[in-house]
């Protein structure tokens, strides 16, 4: 038995609403709708409550009694959390049972960036190997209770990944609009294998993302893009999830990798749902990294205090971390609200750096996929600035597992990864395999050599 199937849901009341301060037009949850039918905004759910209406110590009580149900919707860890979702609890919801991914310590990591400690909350080991699955459990359950009869997404690999694997589950068609020749083959394999129908675009991701956007207003297709709020939603979650892991206690500093900006969107809603309903009593300071390439956020938060302060894209994105070759964050907006709210920075890091820090995380036995790596490498820069104290508390999202991109793993090992612009990448962590004559001396005289090299001898 479900434990206390969502007592709140007969009073629970959402709306969509524009998030521009002179619109804020409201619409009700049922419109298929991605930006504000008046301004063109972005939209956001509300819950029109109050917060006092809801008592967070029961709320607690709720959600961790779940962790000991076998109903899906509390074996996933996105469900769990279901009183702040804007789904009626008569949904048939579209689960993997996602979410519930661990939060590691990572000694390396932490040493490598001059902490006492670093926590890496590791998103990507979800069903599908990374962060979109906690909102594409939403959104596709959003997608069925509206009757939809296709879902798409334009994509740079994971919520390609995301949406193909759940759309399996809900029997829904899909469609995936990639940028040919720029995704992962794990990340296309894995689309391909779960049944969507692939479109490889001869152009980059934000034209991918331009065209979608132009036909969910023209044809009766389902976007679940995170630019779709119920994407969001369900990305909020992991706030939640990461806060009761820290005992309502949130860190000093929070750092996310930024691409279209859903991610650092969410966290922001979701601490700050979190703050109102007084289960935390701080926001932690979201900090966004993007890569040096791909990086028009962070040149408008560059601006910030000048005369000229206007958000521009990048037109020509570039880095090796694929999934965050990003130049027209459709987020921007939200992910700012995030950051100036809570206090924390935009900033960028070079290709030799994510490409450093992510060995580093590896060798925590961790792992993660380039994109993730920004993290790490972004909280060393800003210990080193000071922004980052060496004693804060600091948690790292690493939105992807390493196996999303192993071309780029093996080439850095191999010391053989080069930019887009044919600079070599130097494996200052590099792990090169040994190759040994097939013969027993030969064999073991190599691992002599490994355990001379481990300090055994
Ligand atoms: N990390 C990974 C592994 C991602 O796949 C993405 C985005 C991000 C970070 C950036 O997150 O867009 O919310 O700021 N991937 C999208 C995709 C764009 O299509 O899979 P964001």
């Amino acid at each position: 038995m479900s434990t206390n199937t969502d007592k709140n849901a007969s009073q629970r009341k959402f709306c969509q609403k524009c998030i521009e301060p002179e619109c804020r037009s409201t619409f009700d949850l049922d419109a298929r709708i991605y930006v504000c039918r008046r301004c063109g905004g972005l939209l956001d759910i509300e819950r029109a409550e109050t917060s006092s209406s809801i008592d967070a110590g029961t709320l607690e009580e709720w959600w961790h009694q779940r962790l000991s149900s076998n109903v899906p919707q509390d074996l996933s860890g996105v469900w769990r959390f279901r009183e702040l979702l804007p789904i009626p609890s008569t949904a048939q919801i579209v689960t993997l049972k996602e979410g519930n991914t661990p939060l590691y310590t990572a000694r390396h990591s932490a040493d490598y960036c001059q902490l006492d400690a670093l926590l890496l909350k590791h998103q990507g080991l979800n069903p599908t190997g990374s962060f979109k699955d906690t909102g594409m459990t939403v959104a596709v359950t959003q997608a069925k209770s509206l009757r939809s009869t296709m879902a798409v997404c334009a994509s740079t690999g994971n919520t390609a990944a995301s949406l193909a694997a759940y759309a399996a589950r809900a029997e829904l068609p899909c469609a995936i609009l990639v940028p040919a020749d720029q995704v992962s083959h794990a990340k296309l394999a894995q689309a391909l294998d779960y049944g969507a129908r692939v479109v490889e675009i001869e152009g980059n991701f934000d034209a991918c993302m331009q065209l979608v956007l132009e036909l969910s207003n023209e044809e009766p297709i389902y976007l679940v893009n995170s630019i779709n709020p119920f994407r969001i939603e369900g990305q909020k979650t992991v706030a939640i999830e990461l806060a009761e892991q820290l005992n309502w206690d949130v860190p000093d500093h929070l750092v996310v990798p930024g691409g279209n900006l859903g991610n650092s969107s969410a966290f922001g809603k979701g601490f700050r749902e979190l703050l109102d309903l007084r289960l935390i009593n701080r926001l932690p300071r979201i900090t966004v990294v993007q890569a040096e390439g791909a990086a028009p956020f962070a040149r408008y938060f560059a601006q910030q205090g000048t005369d000229n302060v206007q958000f521009a894209n990048e037109e020509e994105p570039e880095t090796l971390a694929s999934a965050i070759k990003i130049g027209a964050p459709v987020s921007w907006k939200k992910a700012w609200r995030s950051v100036n709210e809570s206090g924390g920075q935009v900033i960028t890091v070079s290709e030799q750096e994510i490409a450093d820090a992510k060995a580093i995380i590896g060798s925590d036995g961790i792992g993660c996929e380039p994109a993730s790596a920004t993290t790490v490498a972004g909280i060393k820069k800003l210990v080193a600035s000071g922004f980052i104290k060496n004693d804060s508390s600091v948690v790292a999202v690493l939105t992807g597992h390493v196996l999303k991109d192993t071309e780029y793993v093996i080439g850095y090992h191999n010391q053989s990864l080069r930019t887009e612009r044919d600079e070599l990448i130097t494996a200052r962590f590099g792990n090169k395999p040994m190759r040994v004559a097939s013969s027993r001396q030969s064999l073991k005289d190599a691992l002599d050599r490994v355990r001379n090299e481990s300090g055994l001898l």
